[in-house]
């Protein structure tokens, strides 16, 4: 198993397939932003190489993978890639963070590949603002895909960003959907990044503002199990789903981190706000799983405590962008 010196264990990789994004979310990829350098012109890992980090992972311990991109789907051997994926020893869960732009068409093939779980990003239920956020109008495409993953039994969990100008007035009808759509719907603190100050400046919304009015309202925080992800989880007796809250910058949001990331190009990141990822292309390229392995773990051992984000430094736009969060 990986460790750290705070003692916390990383059974998760974060993989990202690519940098790429079809979407321009405003709090994400501001206007004119781009993912230039030399990482991004490099290609993405192929097939067979992702099968050599999943190998080299899971020989130290991972359990679940999550493929992010970007946005992953643009990738038309993704489900070689799940099935890549899936397939390696001693790997249980694998899930998809996608924005759902090709969920509809695309789900049946993922589940035949070997997805366990899906996160889909719906910023708003309007599809006035779904298109002022994201910049496209696939809304109702998202909805239709989120339908057919529950169909399947893919357990489905749905991404909202906190916006006070753009989606926080939908509170109401983000609970009412719920209370009908057994999914678990995660509000996410906006996090500041280099390029979205102004944009934070007006928009972040606390996550403790909405926990009140959960509490209020008669929802139940639940109790976190260790090796959960960041969110905290709320039900309440009349709603067919949940709601979950992310909140980066709260007390402590990092002392359970159980994850590790690795960029479309084969860079292994500790942290989502690191500066820099560790180059580990030549050794993935090179196919030994082995040798990649002891690479990860001696890399493992120089993860910090947590992010700054409360001292107010902001996270690289790149490592959001292109490491799906
Ligand atoms: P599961 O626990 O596997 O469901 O994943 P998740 O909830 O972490 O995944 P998802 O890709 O849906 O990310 C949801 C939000 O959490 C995104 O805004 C991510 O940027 C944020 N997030 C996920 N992991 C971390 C982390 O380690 N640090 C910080 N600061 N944010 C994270
Ligand atoms: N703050 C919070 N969440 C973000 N995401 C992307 N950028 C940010 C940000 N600055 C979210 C996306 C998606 C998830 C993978 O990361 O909305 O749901
Ligand atoms: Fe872990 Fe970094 Fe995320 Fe904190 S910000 S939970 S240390 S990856």
């Amino acid at each position: 198993m990986l460790t750290d010196e705070f003692g916390r264990r990383f059974f998760y990789l974060r993989l990202s397939v690519t940098d790429v994004c079809n979407f321009r979310c405003n709090y994400c990829l501001p206007d004119g932003y781009q993912c230039t350098g030399a990482q991004a012109r490099k290609r993405p890992l192929s097939v067979a190489e992702v099968r050599t980090v999943v190998r080299a992972f899971a020989s130290l311990g991972t359990e679940k993978v999550r493929i992010t991109g970007g946005e992953p789907s643009l990738r038309r051997d993704l489900p070689d890639l799940i099935a890549a994926t899936s397939g390696a020893a001693g790997i249980r869960r694998v899930a998809i963070t996608s924005n759902g732009y090709r969920l509809a068409s695309e789900i049946d093939r993922w589940r035949d590949a070997g997805l366990d779980q899906l996160n889909v990003s719906v910023d708003s239920l309007d599809p006035h603002q779904f298109e002022r956020i994201t910049g496209h109008h696939k809304l109702e495409k998202a909805l239709r895909g989120i339908e057919r993953a529950l169909e399947l039994g893919v357990e489905t969990k749905v991404n909202t960003v906190l916006l006070r100008e753009y989606n926080l007035g939908e509170y109401h009808k983000f609970l009412q959907w719920v209370q009908a759509t057994p999914v678990t719907l995660r509000f996410i603190e906006l996090m500041r990044t280099g390029d979205n100050r102004s944009f934070f400046a007006s928009n972040h919304v606390s996550g403790g503002d909405i926990e009140k009015r959960l509490l209020r309202d008669g929802w139940e925080r639940l109790t976190r199990h260790r090796s959960a992800g960041p969110a905290r989880e709320y039900r309440h007796p009349d709603y067919a789903g949940r709601i979950g809250l992310i909140t980066p910058y709260s007390k402590d949001f990092c002392a359970d981190c159980n994850r590790l990331r690795m960029s479309a190009q084969g860079a292994l990141h500790l942290c989502l706000f690191a500066e820099q990822g560790i180059d580990l292309r030549e050794a993935i390229v090179g196919g030994d799983h082995r040798a990649l392995a002891e690479l990860i773990r001696a890399a493992v051992s120089g993860k910090t405590a947590g992010h700054q984000l409360a001292g107010g430094r902001a996270g690289a736009t790149r490592n959001l962008a292109m490491l799906g969060g």
